[in-house]
Order: structure tokens, then C-alpha cells, then sequence
């Protein structure tokens, strides 16, 4: 392990981030070690493949996001010219129950806005060396200031800054001391920073994180119109019956996920598939015709959405993490 250690994962990281900078159009930038490392989870645009519109039923929150992230890290100046009061908050929190877009919108963001994306992995900065830790956090900061406007996203973020285990106590204790500080220095500098957490516990972060994430947005379960939407984009280039009602299946699709959605949309999509594998009994020579001349199956019905396979059918999300969602005070430590 020793001999090829640091000094090959250094050159790992000095690579990747070369070629991140090139990307971003900064290779000009002089990095030290860390920042080096914290580059390499820099994200380009045309790497991601999620933009706003393939987010169903969440307009609201799009154009919220665009009013109070976007917009001001990107033209600062239209907020302050009126008052000082106004400009991006340093802390956004995306929360909500698991598979309803946090994720999603957080990467349709790193895509549309226009602002340096840099994806924190929390196993990024977690370093068993003494003190390592808080260098790399600290050059995540100063990196975030060269490549400014620039948006800090920590996915999961109640497992972020938490203790894991007995042993790394101390470690993690520093680096989240190390963080809060210098999230703290961003309120009073002119930095064009924000820091964007998602999570599906509110409940488990630290308070003192929570309080520097005052401007919050919750993700809750699609209710029929948001379900509607999310279909209708699911199933745009899917061949339905001609009488099909997308309403319908919005309708008996109450309690589900985005990403509930999204499966039984696969599975009824399967349907048509299993079933001309099964008539032609996997037959080669049939199926070879089929690559060659396109395969004709028949339109997805609502039955499709239903059939009940054990192996298949999603699970609700279990009612007791919905309920810590529930209870979560999105107000709770607002000074
Ligand atoms: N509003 C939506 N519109 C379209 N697709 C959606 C929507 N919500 C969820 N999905 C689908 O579900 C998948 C999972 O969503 P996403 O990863 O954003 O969930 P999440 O809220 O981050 O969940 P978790 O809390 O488990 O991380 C997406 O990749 C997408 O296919
Ligand atoms: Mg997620």
C-alpha cells in the first residue's frame, strides 16, 4: 500500500483536475495540493445530462431557485443597487422524502446556472490523517473563491459533518468546526458562494449547519397534477393505447415517487417486450428479422402499470421516514 500511496493518488488528482480546468476554460489557475484535489469534483455543464425541463411538476420550486440562487450569484449587483438586504443566501437546503427530484434538481442546476458546480463528496474530504481533513475543507473554500460564481453541493448532507464512528470523532470534529467557520466567512465577504444541501432526513443535521441554510425548499410526494406532469415526461416517446388516460394512471398512482414513477413506467414498458419474447419463444431467426425490419409491439395499456409482480412492484416509502419529513420544522433554529 505505502509505495504506492499518496504520491500516485497526488498524480491522480493533478491530472484530473487539469483536465477539469482546461474544461472550465481556467487552466490559468494556480492551485496548491488541496484545492487540486477538491477541483477534481468540479462539474462540467455538458457532463450533465438533467436540465429544468425534464423536472416534472416542480416549476414553482425551479423559479424559486432561479430568483434566489441563480440570478443573484450571477448579477449580484441587480439585488444590492436597491439594497443591501438583498443577494444570494450562503445556505439553500433541498428536503424532502427519497426519489422526488433533490438530486435531480440539484444536477439540472450545476447544468443551467451558469455558476462553477463543485459535487462534495463527503468521502472527498474525509481523510484519516490528522489535520488533512481540515485542509482539504479549507481548500474547498478557496478553491470555490477562484472559480466564483461558484455553488458548493453536498448531497446527503445528514450524513455530512455527522459522527461515523468512535474512532474518527475528533477528525470529524475539526473539519466541521473548520467548515461552519468558513461558511461563516462567506456572510460578510462580497463572495459569489453558496452552499446547496439536499437531504431525505432534515431531521438528523446539526442544528448549526441547519442555521446557516435559512432559505429552504421542501420536495414533498407528487400530489395528482405533479404526477400528471411527471408521467406525461416519462412517457412522451413511449406508444400508449389511443385511448389511453395518463389522468387515470396519475390518479391510481397516488403515494408514489418520481423515481417510484419511473419504475413502474420501466416495468410497464417491459409488458409489450416480454410478451413478443414469449410468442416467438426467443426464436432467433425471428428476432433477427425483428433488429432488421423493427420490432412491432403493441401499445402500453393502463393493465401494463398494474400487473403485480412482487419482484417488481415499488414500495411506498416506508411510513416511518415519511414521517421524520413530516415533523421536520422547516423554521426550526431560524434566528
Ligand atoms: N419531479 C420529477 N420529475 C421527473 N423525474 C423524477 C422526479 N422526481 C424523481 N424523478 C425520477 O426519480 C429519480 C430519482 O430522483 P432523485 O435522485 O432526484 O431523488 P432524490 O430526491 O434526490 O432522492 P434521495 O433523497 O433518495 O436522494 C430521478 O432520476 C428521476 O428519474
Ligand atoms: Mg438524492
Amino acid at each position: 500500500m505505502e509505495s504506492t500511496g499518496p504520491s500516485s493518488e497526488r498524480k491522480a488528482a493533478k491530472a484530473k483536475s487539469s483536465t477539469i480546468l482546461k474544461k472550465i476554460g481556467r487552466k490559468d489557475l494556480k492551485l496548491d495540493d488541496y484545492e487540486e484535489t477538491i477541483a477534481g469534483e468540479i462539474i462540467h455543464p455538458d457532463d450533465i445530462d438533467v436540465q429544468f425541463t425534464d423536472i416534472g411538476g416542480l416549476e414553482p420550486i425551479v423559479n424559486s431557485l432561479r430568483e434566489t440562487i441563480i440570478y443573484p450569484l450571477l448579477y449580484p449587483t441587480l439585488f444590492t443597487t436597491s439594497s443591501t438586504l438583498l443577494g444570494a443566501p450562503k445556505g439553500v437546503l433541498l428536503y424532502g422524502p427519497p426519489g422526488c427530484g433533490k438530486t435531480m434538481l440539484a444536477k439540472a442546476l450545476a447544468k443551467e446556472s451558469g455558476a462553477t458546480f463543485i459535487n462534495i463528496a463527503v468521502s472527498a474530504l474525509a481523510n484519516k490523517w490528522y489535520g488533512e481533513s481540515n485542509k482539504l475543507v479549507a481548500g474547498l473554500f478557496s478553491l470555490a473563491r477562484k472559480v466564483q460564481p461558484s455553488i458548493i453541493f453536498i448531497d446527503e448532507i445528514d450524513s455530512f459533518l455527522k459522527e461515523r464512528s468512535r474512532g474518527d470523532h475528533e477528525v470529524t470534529g475539526m473539519m466541521k468546526a473548520e467548515f461552519m467557520t468558513l461558511w461563516d466567512g462567506l456572510l460578510s465577504a462580497s463572495d459569489r458562494i453558496l452552499v446547496l444541501g439536499a437531504t431525505n432526513r432534515p431531521g438528523d443535521i446539526d442544528s448549526a449547519i441547519l442555521r446557516r441554510m435559512p432559505k429552504r425548499f421542501a420536495i414533498g410526494l407528487p400530489n395528482l397534477e405533479q404526477r400528471l406532469k411527471i408521467l406525461t415526461l416519462m412517457l412522451k416517446d413511449t406508444a400508449l393505447e389511443s385511448d389511453f388516460q395518463l389522468l387515470l394512471l396519475a390518479r391510481r398512482t397516488e403515494g408514489l415517487s418520481g423515481s417510484d414513477l419511473k419504475e413502474i413506467c420501466r416495468n410497464a414498458a417491459m409488458m409489450p417486450v416480454r410478451e413478443h419474447l414469449r410468442e416467438t419463444g426467443g426464436d432467433r431467426e425471428t428476432l433477427e428479422k425483428g433488429r432488421l425490419e423493427g420490432f412491432k409491439l403493441r401499445p402500453l395499456t393502463l393493465d401494463d402499470f398494474f400487473v403485480s409482480d412482487a419482484a417488481t412492484t415499488p414500495l411506498p416509502v416506508p411510513a416511518a421516514d415519511r414521517s421524520r419529513i413530516d415533523d421536520f420544522d422547516p423554521n426550526a433554529d431560524l434566528d
